[in-house]
């Protein structure tokens, strides 16, 4: 079976999302922040404090090579694996990469709470700003690394799902 990846900004929902679908298909889930904080045993904001973004993202690109190439994934990536272009070419590799879009507002519904979890919004005085700022340089990039686009703005977790449902069907992508 083809492995499905989902990109898409910090809020998207990728996680829950990913695991629905892994449930759905019987496919082996696969958080890549997950991976990186067990390797590194240190959550990615202490990976950010203490190693600085660079590392991260050298990280992130080697797990995203570790398991691009297996089968009977469904991966979550983070919301900034479209940052380099190497990580964009190596997902252009692939059949599924499905890319759940959303706007400023979702986002900041969604992240709520967790904001302190995330270190590209934290302790930034103006977070709606950063987060237009962000989706700006990253709507391309998102774009270009997708084989579809999703829009999971005003739908539920499993309204989302059963778009992306749709579309895998249709395609018989798996
Ligand atoms: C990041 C998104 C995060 C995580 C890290 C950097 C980003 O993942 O990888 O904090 O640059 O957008 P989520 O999209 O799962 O929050």
């Amino acid at each position: 079976m083809n492995t499905i990846v989902l990109i898409g900004f910090m809020g998207s929902g990728k996680t829950t999302i990913g695991k629905k679908l892994a449930d759905k298909y019987n496919l082996k889930f696969v958080d890549m922040d997950e991976e990186i904080e067990k390797s590194e045993k240190m959550s990615i904001n202490d990976i950010f404090k203490i190693n600085g973004e660079a590392y991260f993202r050298n990280r992130e690109t080697n797990v995203l090579k570790m398991i691009i190439n297996k089968p009977n994934l469904v991966i979550s990536t983070g919301g900034g694996i479209i940052e380099r272009e190497e990580n964009i070419e190596i997902l252009k590799t692939e059949k599924n990469v499905i890319w759940l879009n959303v706007n400023e507002n979702t986002i900041l519904n969604n992240i709520g709470k967790e904001l302190e979890k995330r270190p590209k919004l934290n302790g930034e005085k103006d977070v709606n700003l950063k987060i237009k700022e962000l989706l700006r340089d990253r709507y391309d990039k998102y774009k270009k690394a997708s084989n579809v686009e999703i829009d999971a703005n005003n739908k539920n977790i499993d309204e989302v799902v059963s778009d992306i449902l749709v579309y895998i069907n249709k395609n018989m992508l798996l």
